[in-house]
């Protein structure tokens, strides 16, 4: 039996362990590579930090530390899944009975899911944030600790996107792609009072617990719906402003592609897409580091993704004045700061062009497309030049991802 005390010691306890691994570990990483490397560390690639560092047992203990602090956060004898699992039957009637009662929440249990999502794991979440009811409510007390440096101020980096968006435009038809349990929606709808919030996700438990807050928060001006990103059933230009946070990644590149071109036909011409997610990768330590990130997290189309050239994939369905902009998740976390590990938080702007009208003939195009669960990426984890040669040049292929390997 795991009580309340009980898990919040044995949480706090793996957040004073990352914090550690954050700050110290990770900064005596960044000076033992940069020792080694000298002058040349300016003309390096993944691979050559990784020649430098993959067999040091520094390097190994921080990869056993990320990969097993996050195992015991969700799965370990004070975890998050099991205190859930136990508590089930006192939290879940206030989260029913939302979904029986608001006109907030729209489900739909018989939503097609993704392969590419349903076969991991994602964050070493048991099950995912999708499988079991309990799952909003594990995956919101997870995300308090994502980012070990900003403490009690977790809160702020949405608070701060949806500030930012502020200073680009005043929405007034706001589409929240992916929006999980309503943490990046809540500040869109308390920000925004005039605005009417679309918020959308695959996961029901997410939801019901995304409908639950904004109902205690007495918001009238937001929707919570399940329904896929990359076909969100909403009509031509319904909304000014399309937004998402931490989904992009998420998703392979192929219906990634799909999401960007629903994106510009759910948008009216002159509305703005602007999405807060991981690209801005300036140097090949940093690139090496949150490619070992995503391996050791489960997350196989973070690598993928930050391949891809967003700059053009953007154009290529209409969008211009596009920007991609590193962003700093909290006042003191400055996006100049090396010496801790912070995942590489970026804006992705972009307008749709106020010249091009939505093309019909493209929306009928994605309906015959293949569905998205075979369209799904593989990671590819980074390989030493060493290895590389070994494997005939060919990078190893990504296996299953679970919380439990
Ligand atoms: C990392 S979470 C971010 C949640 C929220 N935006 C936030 O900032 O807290 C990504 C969310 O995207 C959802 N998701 C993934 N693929 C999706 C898709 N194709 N359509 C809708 N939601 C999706 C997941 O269920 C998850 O809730």
């Amino acid at each position: 039996m795991i009580t309340p005390r009980s898990l919040e010691a044995g949480q706090r306890f793996l957040l004073a362990a990352k914090k550690w691994w954050t700050a110290d570990l990770y900064e005596h990483l960044r000076k033992q590579y940069l020792a080694q490397a000298g002058a040349k560390a300016d003309r390096h690639d993944v691979a050559d930090v990784a020649d430098i560092l993959e067999n040091t047992t520094e390097y190994r203990y921080f990869a056993w530390l990320e990969r097993h602090l996050q195992r015991m956060k969700y799965s370990g004898a004070y975890g998050l899944a099991r205190y859930y699992d136990q508590a089930r039957d006192a939290v879940l009637p206030p989260l029913e009975e939302v979904e029986q009662k608001s006109d907030l929440l729209e489900l739909k249990p018989d939503l097609p899911l993704p392969r590419y999502y349903t076969g991991v794991d994602i964050h070493q979440h048991p099950g995912g944030v999708w499988s079991d009811d309990v799952a909003g409510l594990v995956y919101e007390h997870g995300a308090r600790t994502t980012t070990p440096m900003l403490g009690s101020s977790h809160a702020d980096l949405h608070a701060r996107f949806t500030d930012h968006v502020g200073k680009i435009m005043t929405p007034t038809k706001i589409l929240d792609l992916g929006c999980g349990f309503g943490k990046s929606t809540q500040p869109f709808y308390t920000g925004f009072p005039k605005a009417q919030v679309e918020g959308i996700d695959l996961s029901g438990p997410c939801l019901r617990l995304a409908a639950h807050t904004a109902e205690a928060a007495g918001a009238k001006n937001i929707r919570f719906r399940q329904r896929d990103a990359v076909n969100t059933g909403y009509s031509p230009g319904s909304f000014d402003l399309v937004t998402s946070t931490m989904l992009l990644h998420e998703t392979p590149p192929a219906p990634l592609d799909t999401l960007i071109e629903e994106a510009a036909r759910v948008l009216e011409a002159g509305g703005r897409m602007i999405h807060l997610d991981f690209h801005h990768l300036p140097d090949a330590f940093r690139r090496f580091m949150f490619y070992g990130h995503a391996r050791r997290n489960n997350e196989p189309y973070m690598q993928p993704v930050a391949e891809v050239d967003l700059q053009k994939l953007l154009k290529r369905h209409g969008f211009e004045d596009v920007t991609i902009e590193p962003f700093s998740e909290a006042e003191d976390l400055g996006v100049h700061r090396k010496d801790v590990w912070r995942l590489p938080w970026t804006v992705i702007s972009a307008r749709k062009s106020s010249a091009r009208s939505y093309n019909a003939h493209s929306s009928s195009a994605r309906g015959s497309r293949a569905p998205a669960s075979r369209a799904g990426g593989r990671s590819r984890p980074v390989a030493t030049r060493a290895a590389r040669k070994a494997q005939g040049g060919k990078a190893p292929g990504a296996k299953r991802q679970t919380s439990r390997s």
